[in-house]
């Protein structure tokens, strides 16, 4: 696995740091909307968006490339309706126990980051900060057609375990999960 570049930092994203990873979001949603839409899907408004960076159950990484800017960000939590949809897949004794299982809300590395393993990166530094409190399952979901960050999952050790068809889109989702 690629380890960070020299020069560029994980840097803990508070609110403060929202807005420039919702600009971020919206650069990636317009860059595929032709072409690949369904690749990435944002449900929460923005307040909603923004809200995920000071929330309690979230928290939220960053990697700050040599300017201070960021060239990605992910955002790992243990919100119970994103949860809720990995229940059937987990054993109950094991899910009632909080904390035990953990969700990556999303990972995204900035237009002009691409191919540098910046995601792999995201998820070893936010499984780590899940694993120190107690998880045991590690939980995504993603799009079957987004090649790039699909390899990435099975590289990491996620397997396919399900999948649904996203309620607004109506593109499918492969739910994924990884024991610790
Ligand atoms: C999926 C994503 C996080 C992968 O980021 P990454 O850290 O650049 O991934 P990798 O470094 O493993 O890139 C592997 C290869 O795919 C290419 N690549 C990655 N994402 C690409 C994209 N969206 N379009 C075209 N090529 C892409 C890279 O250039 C690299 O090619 P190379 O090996 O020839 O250099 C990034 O594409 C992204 O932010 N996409 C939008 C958000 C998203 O889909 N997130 C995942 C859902 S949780």
């Amino acid at each position: 696995m690629k380890s960070l570049p020299r020069d560029y930092c994980p840097v803990v994203c508070d609110s403060s740091r929202a807005q420039e990873c919702l600009d971020m979001c919206k650069a990636i949603l317009a860059d595929i909307a032709d072409k690949n839409p369904s690749w990435y899907i944002i449900d929460e408004t923005d307040d909603e968006y923004r809200a995920l960076f000071s929330s309690p159950e979230c928290f939220a990484l960053g990697i700050e490339a040599p300017d201070g800017t960021l060239a990605g960000c992910g955002v790992a939590s243990y919100r119970a309706a994103e949860l809720e949809r990995f229940r059937p897949f987990i054993p109950e004794e094991d899910f009632a126990v909080s904390g035990r299982v953990g969700y990556i809300e999303f990972i995204q590395v900035a237009l002009g980051y691409r191919g540098l393993g910046f995601q792999r990166v995201f998820f070893r530094e936010l499984e780590k900060l899940l694993v120190e409190r107690g998880a045991k399952y590690l939980t995504s979901v993603v799009s079957p057609d987004n090649r790039y960050s699909l390899a990435n999952f099975h590289k990491e050790g996620y397997r396919e375990v399900g999948r649904y068809v996203h309620q607004r889109t109506g593109y499918p989702r492969l739910i994924m999960i990884k024991n610790v």
